[in-house]
Parts: C-alpha cells; sequence; structure tokens
C-alpha cells in the first residue's frame, strides 16, 4: 500500500496510531520484526529521526544517510507512514566540542554539560545555522517521499533549555526590550525601576534575572516572555525552510500542555502549528489522572482553530520513567485514556515509544512492546486499541459542539502569578484552576481552557480562577459577558495586576471590582494547616481576604476567627440576567463542587452514574458519544444508536463496563 498525504488534509487516512520509532537503537534484524508486530496492532504513523542527529550528519557537514534511507524504505514497504523529526533536540557531540558556547546558562551561569538533550541556546546563531542545515538536508532527502506526511519540529522545545541566561540571550532581550518598549523611559516606567533605584540609563545595563535573589517580578516576566518568544523564533526558521521545501507538507511540534503554566506560551504559539499536536503523561502522585488528561483535552481543542482535531503525539502505554515512584497503569487504563484524548477531539494517539529501550536514560520507560516482548497484556491491548481506532476511523475530523463552561487559562498569567515574591508562595495556579474544572467535570459540564483573548460568545459560564495578570481589554471584555447574561466566577487572585505586572490599585481585585460589586482591602493568606469554615457549611484553607461587598449580594460569610461575619463569597446581579460572583477563598473541592452545580442549569447528563464521563464529539450528520467509565463498577446509562466497539444497536440502556468506555454513534442532534 502507498499511501500519499495529497488524499487528505490529516496526515493519515484513518486516525494516527502509532509512536515515537528509535529503530537506531536496535539492530536490523529487530526493524523486521518492528514493521511485522506495527503491522499486526494497527499503527500508521511512527514519528522517526527525533534525536538522530549525530547518527546521520557524523561529523561537521558528513552525512551517513544509509542506516535511514533503509529505514524509510522497510516503512514505505509495509505502509507505514512517517512524522519525520528534525533531530535538533540532540545536537551531537562534535558540535557541542567545537561550539562549547551554544549550550544554554541556568540562572547561576552553569551550563548545561553534554549528556542529555536540548543543551542549546535558543538565540544562538551558531547553532540556528547548524540546525537549519540539518533540518534543509532531511527535508531535501525525504520531504518528497509520499508516505512522508507531516514534519515534527525538534522535541519539546524548551523542555531543558525554556530559560537561557547566557550573554548571547542578554544581548537578545536587550533587543526585544528595545523593540517592545522603544525607549528605556517607558521601559523604566513600566517596571517601575524607580524602586531599590534601579532606574536604567542605558539598555546595556539590563541583564537577565540571574541569580537566586529577589529581582523585579516585571523584569522576570518579560524575560519569560521574551523567552518563549525566541524559543518560537527558533521553530517558525526551522518551519521555513521545511515549507521552502515541501510547502504542503504540515509542520507541527510537540506540545507539553498540562495544568501548570508552561515553559512557553503555548496558546500563542498555536497558531503556527499546521496540526496542534500534544504530549501528555498523568503523574503517579495525581489523585484524579483522568481529569488531568481531561484538562489538557479541553485545553488542546481551545487552541487548534474552531475546535478542529489535535493529535497526541506522546503519551505512555503504562508507566514513565522520570517520577520519584513510578505507577504502573492498571488493567484497562491505557485503552481508557487514549479513547479520552480521542473524545476530547484528538484524531491520533502516539506514544512514547514503540519498543522498550535495552539501554540508555529511559531503559525502564514503558513503550508498546515492553521488554518481556509481544505475549504480554500490555501488548495485546496495544492490539486492541488499535483496533478501536479502526472502528472509531467515521470520527474523524468530528469537532465537540460549543461547550457550556469556559475557563480562562493564561501561561503570562500564571507565570505573573508564581514569579518574584508573592503573599502565599505555596499557592500553584494550575490548581486553582483545575480545582475549579474538577468541579465541573465532575458534573460532566462539557468545557473548554481557553486563552483570555478567545471569544466568550456561547459559553454560558465563564470561570476567572487566579487570573493573576489581566489587562484592561481581557476585562472589559469579561464585564461585557456577564453584562450580555453571562455567569462570571472571579476567584481570588485574579485581576491584580496590569500587563505590565503594576498592581491595579483602589482595592483588589482591580480589573474586576467594579463588576463584581465587591473588593478586597488586604489579602490574609493562612498558616499551614489553617482552616477556615463558612456559614453554609463548607470550609477551606490557604487563602482568605478582607472584603468589602458594597453592591453584591453575600453568598456565604465566615464563621468565627478574625474575619468572622465578614463576606467570604458574593454575588452581584446584573441585568440582562447575568451575574458576577466572586470567591475570595481558598475552597475545598467539595465547597468548589457545590458552588458549581448552583451556577449550571442542570442537564441529564449530571445525573449519570458517578465516575461515568460523557464526551460528545458532531460532524453534520451524526453525533458520537464517548461514555468513559473510569469506576470501578458497571454501570447502565441511557443512550440510543449503534455502539461502535461491540457493533451493536443500543435503545434504551448501554452497559458500560468497570473501567470500559463505549462509542454510540447516532443521527446528527444526538
Ligand atoms: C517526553 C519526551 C520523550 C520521552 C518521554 C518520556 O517528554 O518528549 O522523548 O522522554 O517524555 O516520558
Amino acid at each position: 500500500m502507498t499511501w500519499s498525504h495529497a488524499d487528505n488534509d490529516w496526515p493519515t487516512r484513518g486516525l494516527s496510531f502509532g509512536a515515537d520509532y528509535n529503530p537506531e537503537q536496535w539492530d536490523k534484524e529487530v526493524w523486521k520484526d518492528d514493521v511485522r508486530l506495527m503491522t499486526q496492532a494497527g499503527v500508521n504513523l511512527v514519528s522517526l529521526g527525533i534525536f538522530s542527529w549525530g547518527l546521520v550528519e557524523v561529523a561537521d557537514g558528513e552525512f551517513d544517510w544509509e542506516w535511514m534511507d533503509e529505514i524509510v524504505d522497510l516503512l514505505a514497504d509495509n505502509g507505514i507512514a512517517v512524522d519525520l523529526a528534525t533531530p535538533t533536540a540532540a545536537p551531537p557531540g562534535w558540535l557541542l566540542a567545537a561550539h562549547p558556547e551554544v549550550s544554554p546558562l541556568d540562572h547561576d551561569m552553569r551550563p548545561r554539560w553534554p549528556g542529555s538533550r536540548l543543551g542549546w541556546c535558543p538565540s544562538n546563531p551558531v547553532f540556528r545555522t547548524y540546525a537549519l542545515r540539518i533540518a534543509r538536508a532531511l527535508a531535501e532527502r525525504y520531504g518528497h517521499r509520499d508516505h512522508v506526511v507531516m514534519w515534527h519540529v525538534s522535541n519539546e522545545l524548551g523542555g531543558g533549555n525554556g530559560r537561557c541566561y547566557c550573554d548571547t540571550s542578554a544581548a537578545a532581550f536587550r533587543t526585544w526590550l528595545e523593540n517592545k518598549y522603544g525607549t528605556l523611559d517607558a521601559l523604566n516606567k513600566a517596571w517601575g525601576t524607580a524602586f531599590w533605584g534601579h532606574t536604567y540609563r542605558d539598555f546595556a545595563y539590563i541583564l537577565p534575572p540571574r541569580g537566586n535573589e529577589s529581582k523585579n517580578p516585571a523584569l522576570v516576566l518579560d524575560f519569560d516572555r521574551f523567552s518563549s518568544d525566541e524559543l518560537l523564533a527558533h521553530y517558525l526558521a526551522e518551519r521555513e525552510v521545511l515549507k521552502s521545501v515541501t510547502p504542503d507538507l504540515p509542520v507541527t511540534t510537540n506540545f507539553m500542555v498540562g495544568a501548570e503554566p508552561d515553559c512557553v506560551d503555548y496558546p500563542r504559539w498555536a497558531r503556527h502549528m499546521d496540526i496542534v499536536a500534544n504530549d501528555h503523561y498523568t503523574r503517579s502522585s495525581d489523585p484524579l489522572p483522568e481529569q488531568d488528561v481531561a484538562f489538557s483535552g479541553d485545553r488542546m481543542r481551545a487552541m487548534t482553530t474552531e475546535r478542529r482535531p489535535w493529535m497526541l503525539l506522546e503519551h505512555s502505554t503504562s508507566a514513565v520513567s522520570w517520577q520519584p515512584r513510578n505507577r504502573a497503569k492498571t488493567a484497562g487504563e491505557l485503552i481508557r485514556n487514549s479513547l479520552s484524548h480521542v473524545g476530547h477531539g484528538s484524531d491520533g494517539i502516539l506514544f512514547f515509544q514503540w519498543r522498550a529501550s535495552a539501554s540508555g536514560a529511559e531503559q525502564f520507560h514503558s513503550a508498546m512492546v515492553p521488554h518481556a516482548g509481544e505475549n504480554t497484556d500490555l501488548y495485546r491491548d496495544v492490539c486492541t486499541l488499535g483496533r478501536h481506532l479502526q472502528t472509531l476511523a467515521p470520527v474523524m475530523g468530528s469537532r465537540a459542539p460549543q461547550a457550556r463552561v469556559g475557563i480562562l487559562f493564561d501561561d503570562e498569567a500564571g507565570w505573573a502569578m508564581t514569579g518574584g515574591v508573592k503573599p502565599n508562595n505555596h499557592l500553584s495556579y494550575g490548581r486553582i484552576v483545575r480545582d475549579w474544572h474538577a468541579a465541573f467535570w465532575r458534573l460532566n459540564e462539557s468545557i473548554e481552557v481557553l486563552p483570555p483573548w478567545s471569544d466568550f460568545t456561547g459559553y454560558e459560564v465563564l470561570v476567572v480562577p487566579g487570573l493573576f495578570l489581566t489587562d484592561d481589554e481581557t476585562a472589559a471584555r469579561v464585564k461585557g459577558f456577564a453584562e450580555a447574561g453571562g455567569t462570571v466566577v472571579v476567584s481570588y487572585l485574579s485581576g491584580i495586576v496590569d500587563e505590565h505586572d503594576r498592581v491595579r490599585l483602589g482595592g483588589y481585585p482591580g480589573a474586576f471590582r467594579e463588576l463584581l460589586g465587591a473588593w478586597c482591602e488586604e489579602f490574609r493568606p493562612l498558616q499551614e494547616g489553617e482552616t477556615f469554615t463558612l456559614d453554609n457549611g463548607w470550609t477551606g484553607a490557604e487563602w482568605t481576604e478582607l472584603v468589602h461587598a458594597e453592591e453584591a449580594e453575600v453568598i456565604a460569610r465566615y464563621v468565627g476567627g478574625h474575619l468572622g461575619g465578614r463576606p467570604a463569597i458574593t454575588s452581584r446581579a446584573l441585568e440582562a440576567g447575568g451575574r458576577a460572583v466572586y470567591v475570595s477563598a481558598g475552597l475545598d473541592s467539595d465547597a468548589v463542587l457545590a458552588l458549581a452545580r448552583s451556577l449550571v442549569r442542570p442537564t441529564s447528563m449530571a445525573n449519570l452514574p458517578n465516575g461515568v464521563e460523557v464526551l460528545v464529539r458532531r460532524n453534520d450528520d451524526e453525533t458520537f458519544t464517548f461514555f468513559v467509565n473510569h469506576s470501578g463498577n458497571d454501570a447502565v446509562v441511557e443512550a440510543h444508536g449503534q455502539e461502535m466497539l461491540t457493533d451493536e444497536p443500543v435503545s434504551g440502556d448501554l452497559h458500560i463496563p468497570a473501567g470500559g468506555v463505549r462509542v454510540v454513534r447516532s443521527g446528527a442532534v444526538g
């Protein structure tokens, strides 16, 4: 079978299924076994060559393509499409030896020593020249092969070189600042540099935030923005080379979208991706890993144009190897996680990696083919998943309907909230956002986790959790949403500073004070172990505030303590039926759930058996409803249509086995 990407605008004909493929770690005999097992499992796409720079460019300008030619041919002969990676995540030893200055320096000016990966400074021109040369060489050699269907630029850009503090970066940072501010006066004013007499008299005096001591948070924030832009510039330079050779091949890079502020600003990068792609790994310490899968999917969908499908480029079949204790997935979890990603809008399920490595830094990481080989439950699950994905091919291209709940998430706001000294340095931005997501997720609400500049039309509830940095335009649009009849929930630590990280004066949260009809005079962060109780029985920890509710109704007040009798949660009614709720305290998750429940109109989805998640994708003619049973009990839900994985009609009761997934195909309205 030969496959041509010209047939379709998605790189594979069916849902993409496969992995990072690292044949360079194995003898050629193993390659034959690889393609046999891939074919058996239904693999149709592999990411090839990700860390292979030193294996094809064996010395400066000297190329050995033989092994890659052979594997590219072998994959072509077996009908397996290639997502070809530029290998720039792993600069070769000869390059680092000849140009040690390309290594990034950390905030204490210590180099990232060779021996790992992503050991390069994003602003280094020497590195850029070499990186673009290998990208061009690859594109010219393989880009026109029919089964090479997409480009994978580098790997997880920023994962290791997200911030570089070297002199080259410092010079590039100064140029970036000159372009942004124009004059030193404007910069000094924006950053408030008069504090500690730091007023700059020359751009040359500005340095990245080196060292561990407290720095001006505005400087730190601009350095975060600059660092994201420098890595994006690198991606764009590689992209331009690839497009100049193969204008029609989609180009992407793998994001690491999760719940904490990312090392780069992914929503601002997304528009430069032909396919928006993500790597997602759950953590052993996460009490709710399935919600983390949902959270990343709900973020990814908001990064594609009009909720088009995205692609999961990496996740794990079982345990990873980079956590303190690496949890193996339980029976059914591999398939359940994968199909949840599809339900959340991914049209591809790929893993790190195809075959578990025998040697090297990740030798104990799970893979599609484990160390024990093919006669394993894990490989059998991989084959079952492959069959499921083939069955689910009609889902391709369908999109999630408009969600009812929008939750704002912004990397810049996260950087601003966590950079510099803060009233409670133990708070996590991601935790605050995820608590709100978890509440609506438990209610089976459709959710999108959106950047603040998104169009808010169509949502019923807009949650603004911990949006520490809020610019005037966002504040005005959130207000407009409530005035047009929407429900807005603002949590503590939202709207505190403007885009220059300058506190909005006159009472917190300055950006939303007028909308909320309530304001905070003073933060009252709690000490470790300290808790509070409200007069409706809700409890919480970590954060309280001294709030004045002037034009808002008080929903709950503190009981006892120095805030006894004072407002903790307020609500202001607006004319068109809209309202603005202020949550000034760190509520426990049960209280967030109770509050979330009071904010949405009940739907039938809220009454599904405990632990059953419902996800909907649609195209013009059909609806695909994914029922994902995260619980340990069999469940019964009501559904009508054709169940795709068992190929049985359903009219009424649909049984979903414990830990299993069912997908019901029905007419357009569903
Ligand atoms: C990813 C990375 C892969 C592999 C994987 C292990 O972050 O892109 O190369 O290291 O983690 O979980």
